[in-house]
């Protein structure tokens, strides 16, 4: 079965609290989103594999570690964005794919209009990264996509989920992993997770 991963650190705890307050600027939340983003990635790659090799130092030769597998990191469109810039800072050899997925209204089902994915997508580590984990439609959709082409080592990352779709990605993909920062209440009847921080799309992006 997956793990679920409480992100509990004292600076994403204190900057998610932040981006809750509808008073923010869109400049603001971007910032904090892409700071916070920066921070999660430092968690969620604690336990990728490392390799052996040697390098010369000024002194001698060194054995030394270097990660082993490939990284990529797939935004889902839109608010998935302005998770991406944060997570290079840390991993800058990352390569990023795009899954555009948006959310019917009536069934709150995904339906998907673009996708984009590194070349050879399945060979290495993918994070997928959407900041709102709600219904958990698009999350197992891109997912599901991932999966199809060939993915197998696979892990969501996500700012805030609501129970319902982390019960989604559980059931639908138990061997994913799943790391947020919050688990908030439920979902309202549009969807929207409660309290949450709103359409983080149109925070992001100042569309509201
Ligand atoms: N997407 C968002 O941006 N916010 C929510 O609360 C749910 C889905």
């Amino acid at each position: 079965m997956s793990e679920l991963h409480l992100l509990d650190h004292p600076l994403i705890q204190h900057k998610l609290s932040l981006m809750r307050d509808k008073n923010i600027s869109c400049k603001k939340f971007r910032e904090l989103l892409e700071e916070v983003a920066m921070l999660m990635a430092y968690e969620v790659t604690r336990n990728l594999p490392l390799e052996e090799t040697k390098v010369q130092t000024p002194i001698a030769e060194a054995r030394v570690k270097v990660l082993a597998a490939r990284m990529s990191i797939i935004a889902i469109l839109r608010a998935g964005l302005g998770m991406v810039n944060g997570m290079l800072r840390l991993i800058p050899t990352a390569r990023v794919g795009h899954i555009g997925l948006y959310r019917d209204p009536h069934t709150l089902e995904p339906v998907q209009y673009y996708y984009k994915l590194p070349k050879d997508v399945a060979d290495g580590e993918l994070i997928v990264v959407d900041p709102m984990l709600a219904t958990g439609g698009s999350a197992a959709g891109a997912i599901q996509l991932l999966k199809e082409k060939g993915a197998r080592d696979i892990t969501l990352l996500s700012l805030i989920a609501a129970p319902e779709g982390i019960q989604r990605v559980r059931r639908e993909h138990p061997e994913v992993d799943i790391y947020t920062a919050a688990v908030d209440e439920r979902l309202n009847d549009h969807g929207y997770i409660v309290p949450g921080l709103g359409d983080a799309g149109d925070r992001l992006f100042g569309t509201e």
